[in-house]
């Protein structure tokens, strides 16, 4: 998959995105067909064992998109700039988009609408690709005093301009995050870049979820989300079944033993 050819999938076929954090679940993700896999600075939360993402930083996310890049060989692989990376100044903005280039990533996304156009506009024009991110973005938890659904009401309007701008600074994408399901479609129907959403119905283009959330593998099991298998479940039985063996001394065997 190229940005392109994942812009051109709007009106054609849906995207489907899932985040990854390491090589092997960048590589079992990429081996069951997902078209982008985003190194989400969710991380924090479901790899690192932070409250929310605000305390992950560039060394981890650099550290993490080099181990997923070593297992995806095929999907489309998206960084997220961290909080505190493209904050200060659009030059800094530039410098930490190509860290995560230089550690692997094809494209980077950050958070944010109007505030972050300028960033948007600059990273484009230097050849970085941009996948935008609006409604309720996770490292602006504090402003909106909880992770609370946007875009409600009056805000669908606001919501509505601020996609537009991501799309006019230049992103090839945008993920649009816990918003209500009308306004997420109207959305998708006036911009001409894919929508991937989040918790935000089914009439975004594509859709997108955390690894950990869809394999029961998470701390917390979000409303957006279902578990299409339980990971969690199977590691757990297997981790029993391993210690009853080696207490009762039926692991290892002879054929697992050198002679
Ligand atoms: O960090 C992340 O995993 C994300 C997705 C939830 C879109 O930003």
């Amino acid at each position: 998959m190229t940005v392109p050819k994942f812009r051109s999938l709007k009106g054609k076929r849906k995207p489907v995105c899932l985040t990854a954090y390491d090589e092997p679940t960048g590589r079992l993700a990429d081996e069951a067909g997902v078209d982008l896999i985003l190194v989400g600075d969710s991380l924090g939360n479901v790899v690192l064992g932070y409250e929310n993402t605000l305390p992950v930083t560039m060394e981890e996310m650099e550290h993490h998109v080099r181990a997923t890049r070593r297992g995806v060989t095929r999907a489309l692989l998206v960084a997220d700039m961290p909080f505190g990376s493209f904050q200060a100044s659009v030059d800094h903005t530039v410098e930490c988009a190509c860290r995560l280039v230089k550690a692997g990533a094809e494209a980077v996304k950050l958070e944010g609408g109007s505030s972050v156009e300028k960033s948007i506009r600059r990273l484009t024009e230097v050849g970085v690709p941009v996948m935008g991110h609006v409604g309720m973005t996770p490292q602006s938890v504090h402003s909106f005093g909880g992770f609370r659904v946007q875009g409600r009401g009056e805000q669908a309007e606001m919501l509505m301009r601020e996609a537009m701008r991501v799309q006019e600074a230049g992103a090839f994408s945008v993920v649009l995050e816990m918003v209500p399901a009308d306004v997420a479609e109207r959305i998708t129907a006036k911009l001409s870049i894919p929508t991937i959403g989040i918790g935000a119905g089914p009439g975004c283009d594509g859709q997108i979820q955390v690894f950990h959330d869809i394999l029961n593998l998470g701390r917390f099991h979000p409303k957006h989300a279902r578990v299409f298998a339980d990971a969690a479940q199977t590691i757990t039985e297997g981790i029993r079944t391993y210690a009853e063996q080696v207490r009762e001394g039926t692991f290892p065997s002879s054929e697992e033993s050198f002679q």
